[in-house]
């Protein structure tokens, strides 16, 4: 598959089909190939890592635990070399559920990496933030690694595609810095990922942007759909190619009118498979059932309660229940994330779901005196913010067939449990049709 060109460098063509759960998904790159030559894939720091380590393009440019199963077993989990430095994703430093984890055995490296495994999930540590508004009173790690100077925060690799729809850099938002345009929080990102995970030197201005606008040029999405065949058919626009036409820039569609255009928001952010509503093709029933998904992701009407960053946000009117959609959060056309810097807490990291494989850490509100346990604080831990404690992006929405576990700590096994997620979070009352119809959407993105 990879072809050496004449410039002697190793390109992968463009829409190559990769298996996946549902079908097939595919990457095209703007360049017209995806370069095997670029930073992204060499190997800039000291312990082996490369971006790819992390950002596996079969793996819709993240990590899956089948993905990371096949590593593990092919490097004995990162002891053998592997020519593209996939093994090095199993580093003590970040990959393992602690730093001080015994890696001595085969076995041994099983359970020191058995997040990463199972989820899919790096750990990103990150201190207490001065002048916070609360304290960290207790910690409970299972890992017992974790203190007020470094917290172990389980999360989700984001995929290195789809960035031209990217308004809020990191799960956090950590990377956003005001007056910055995303390109270049990008390109610090991309520096800041080589001395973080794989402790190397900073990257220079050359490299920064070279891998900057390579990830930045790369659209991923599904293309075929084992039910409903071919996503670009009979009128339906799936598939990578349609992303480099879809308009974004920050605000776009915002649920307080367009930033540019000055529009009111249109709940209606995909219309993919609008002409699917009535497909009589032979994959008929299926490609309704898409359509059907679709509209109910526009225009389903949820009860939005208890969400931080809308409930109580004095923009909104502090409601107590705000009637919206799904896409009153994911609100970018075609593209499915937040178009704008809001994380917002839908309660994944709440002390109710924490699993026992997660540390949970308990905050007291200086003034107040109040307590929150959460497995991860969220956008709270970087700007010290009691309200923002247990806040996220709305993530991009497209090739999640490719990517699953969901959410930031891979909550979600797959998309039936995201969508059953949201349905008890949110009292939706989803009929099991219902049900099928939004995954059989989702997978189709
Ligand atoms: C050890 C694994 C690892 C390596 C290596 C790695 N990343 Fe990441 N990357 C992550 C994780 C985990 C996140 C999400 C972290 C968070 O949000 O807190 C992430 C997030 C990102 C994002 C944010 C995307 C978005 O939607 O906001 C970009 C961009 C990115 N990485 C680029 C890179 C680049 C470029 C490199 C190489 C220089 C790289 N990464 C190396 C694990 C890794
Ligand atoms: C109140 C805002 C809000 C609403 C309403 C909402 N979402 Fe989300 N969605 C988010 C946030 C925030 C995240 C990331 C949360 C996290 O990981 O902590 C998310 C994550 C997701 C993900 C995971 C993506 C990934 O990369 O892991 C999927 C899929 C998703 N939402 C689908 C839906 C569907 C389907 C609906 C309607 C039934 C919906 N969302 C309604 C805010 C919302």
């Amino acid at each position: 598959m990879v072809r050496r060109y004449r410039d002697g460098k190793n390109h992968l063509p463009n829409d190559i089909p990769i298996a996946d759960v549902t079908g097939v998904f595919a990457t095209v790159s703007a360049q017209g190939f995806v370069d095997l030559g670029n930073e992204f894939f060499q190997d800039l720091g000291a312990n082996g890592r490369r971006c790819v380590s992390c950002h596996v393009p079969t793996a819709g440019w993240t990590l899956t635990p089948p993905e990371l199963a096949a590593v593990f077993h092919a490097t004995d989990g990162g002891v053998r070399a592997d020519p593209f430095g996939l093994g090095a994703v199993f580093r003590t430093l970040d990959g393992a559920n602690s730093p001080n984890a015994d890696v001595s055995t085969l076995e041994k490296r099983r359970q020191a990496y058995s997040l990463l495994l199972h989820r899919g999930v790096i750990r990103i540590g990150l201190a207490m933030p001065a002048n916070a508004e609360f304290d960290l009173i207790a910690v409970d790690d299972p890992y017992s690694f974790a203190s007020a100077a470094q917290l172990s925060l389980y999360r989700r690799p984001l995929p290195t595609t789809n960035l031209k729809f990217d308004s809020t850099v990191m799960w956090d938002g950590r990377e956003v810095v005001a007056g910055e345009t995303v390109l270049q929080q990008l390109e610090t990102q991309a520096s800041d990922a080589t001395v973080i995970h794989a402790q190397g030197k900073p990257l220079t201005d050359a490299q920064r942007s070279s891998v900057a606008a390579f990830i930045v040029g790369l659209a991923s999405a599904q293309t075929f759909d084992r039910a409903a065949g071919h996503l670009h058919e009979d009128g339906a626009r799936g598939g990578p190619e349609e992303i480099f036409a879809q308009p974004f820039y920050i605000g776009i569609n915002d649920n307080f009118g367009d930033s540019k255009t000055g529009a009111p928001f249109n709940p209606v952010v995909f219309n993919l498979y609008d002409a699917w509503t009535c497909s009589c093709d032979r994959d008929g029933d299926a490609r309704r059932a898409v359509a059907r998904g679709q509209a109910l992701f526009n225009t389903k009407s949820i009860a939005i309660v208890g969400v931080s960053s809308i409930n109580d946000e004095p923009a909104f009117g502090t409601p107590d229940t705000l009637m919206g959609t799904c896409t009153t959060c994911h609100d970018t056309p075609n593209g499915g994330n937040h178009s704008v810097v809001l994380p917002l807490n839908i309660g994944l990291s709440d002390e109710s779901r924490r699993t026992p494989d997660l540390p949970l850490y308990t905050f007291q509100n200086r003034t107040t005196k109040a307590i929150l346990k959460l497995t991860d604080p969220g956008r709270g831990l970087i700007d010290g913010k009691w309200a923002h404690l247990g806040r996220f992006k709305g993530p991009m929405l497209r090739d999640l067939a490719a990517r699953a576990p969901y959410f930031h700590n891979g909550f979600a096994a797959d998309l039936a449990a995201v969508v059953n997620f949201y349905d008890e979070r949110f009292n939706i009352g989803f009929s099991a049709c219902e049900k099928a119809d939004l995954a059989a959407f989702l997978h189709a993105l």
